[in-house]
């Protein structure tokens, strides 16, 4: 497995311009399943995870071109059809089960793999299976796989016991080619589910109320093909700004929607960070000393669980004593383990992190656990005093693009070895 070698050196100065935001990627690229012709998705960032989700659109029967200069085309001709995707590939890729809603919509019987749980939770599929239940499709599960059968999907109104990102996503993407109207209620309000319904939209959908916990879609009988450009990436945002504060650096971000980080830049202003904000462009100017927080993260528009594990390396180095609740998933504490290695000062009781600032934390060989862990040891290991050595990087390609050229662009001193 592949390691980040970070010996900090500089400070953090510079401009660094952020990609298209792979949890808008991910359904989207599943939307164009939605037309038999060819959507255009462009600001598609080059993580592994959406070659994986390209790669599981092909074997599908879908016509996916490879990323290439950040656009993918994807369609779905009438007359093709796998019905089980690939273990392996589903496997790898829990977005993976984003192609069960339009493939249920396009072909009437679908056959998936059971996503697996990841380091941070189970990560149920419960909420969508009801959801497509309540359109009327019959639902099998066994041998690790669930089957889902229906002639046509009829709207209906379906409430969320959680207001899950995936669900709201895969039920939408059904709902477009439902007979009827179906009204998904305490749905997720996420920016990516607003992306998500602009590119409905444009393929033909009937939609309303994304961003809100109410979203009605009323079905058609087809969609068209679109042209669609992804939002940035608003967790990236929050990484480069963290590292950034972490290190006392002088950061501009471009390509960036500063109105999808709201709850991370309140955050760092009440820390005593100054961000300046333009229409695409963030600037944080370094900040010698810095308050300790109390994060608790929410469903949008509360603070993201995505952006916990960076924030609580923000915290290890921050002035006082801050808080964590970790509201969304019942097991994402995993860096902390690996933060301990390198002098942070960190209690869990149960969801809750206590963390008492140090001025120093010291470089150590670490790993990274999951993808957003992984990101707090590179915030970490460019405020420590020493080398930091992070194994099992691939986590973090997972979804940051060029994470390594963009990080030594900025002026941090990070080497990857095979
Ligand atoms: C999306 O995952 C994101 N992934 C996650 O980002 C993000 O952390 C999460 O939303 C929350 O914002 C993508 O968009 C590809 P959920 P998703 O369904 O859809 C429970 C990252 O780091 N739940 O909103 O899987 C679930 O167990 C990733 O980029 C059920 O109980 O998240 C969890 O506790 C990590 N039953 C909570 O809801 C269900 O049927 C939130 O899950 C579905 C979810």
């Amino acid at each position: 497995m592949a390691q980040y070698i970070i010996t900090p050196q500089n400070p953090i100065s510079g401009t660094v311009s952020i990609s298209g935001s792979k949890n808008a990627a991910l359904p989207i690229l599943a939307a164009g399943l939605l037309s038999r012709g060819e959507s255009v998705f462009t600001n598609v960032p080059s993580v592994s995870d959406v070659h994986s989700m390209c790669h599981l659109l092909s074997s599908m029967g879908a016509t996916c071109t490879p990323l290439c200069e950040n656009q993918v085309t994807v369609s779905l001709s009438s007359d093709v059809r796998r019905k089980t995707a690939p273990l392996e590939l589903v496997g790898k890729l829990r977005a993976s089960f984003l192609i069960l809603g339009p493939l249920l919509a396009r072909w009437g019987k679908v056959r998936l793999p059971l996503p697996g749980g990841c380091q941070i939770g189970a990560r149920p599929i419960d909420l969508h299976l009801k959801g497509f239940s309540a359109m009327g499709a019959k639902i099998r599960q066994g041998h690790g796989y669930v089957e889902a059968v229906c002639d046509r999907l009829k709207g209906c109104n379906i409430y969320l016991d959680f207001p899950s990102v995936g669900a709201t996503e895969n039920l939408m993407l059904a709902a477009c080619l439902a007979d009827g109207t179906t009204v998904i209620e305490n749905a997720a309000a996420e920016p990516e589910i607003i992306d998500l319904s602009r590119c409905l939209t444009a393929m033909g959908a009937e939609i309303s109320g994304a961003g809100s916990d109410t979203v009605r879609i009323v079905g058609k009988k087809e969609l068209s093909p679109c042209t669609h450009s992804i939002i940035p990436d608003r967790i990236e945002t929050g990484t480069f700004l963290t590292l950034a504060a972490a290190s006392h650096g002088d950061l501009t971000l471009t390509n960036v929607h500063p109105a999808h980080s709201k709850p991370v830049l309140a955050k760092l202003e009440e820390m005593g960070f100054l961000v300046e904000m333009g229409e695409d462009m963030l600037h944080i100017a370094p900040c010698e000393r810095f308050r300790a927080v109390d994060i608790k993260t929410l469903p949008h528009p509360g603070f993201p669980t995505d952006m916990q594990a960076q924030f609580m390396a923000l915290l290890s180095v921050a002035d006082g004593t801050g808080l964590v609740v970790e509201t969304v998933f019942e097991n994402r504490f995993m860096q902390v383990s690996e933060l301990l290695r390198m002098g942070a000062k960190i209690k869990i009781d149960g969801r809750t992190a206590v963390i008492d600032g140090s001025r120093r934390l010291s470089g150590a060989r670490v790993r990274a656990t999951d993808l957003r862990a992984g990101a707090a040891l590179v915030i970490a290991a460019v405020a420590a005093q020493g080398e930091t050595v992070i194994d099992d990087i691939e986590h973090l390609e997972r979804g940051y693009a060029d994470f390594e050229k963009k990080l030594q662009s900025i002026g941090a001193s990070v080497r990857k070895t095979e």
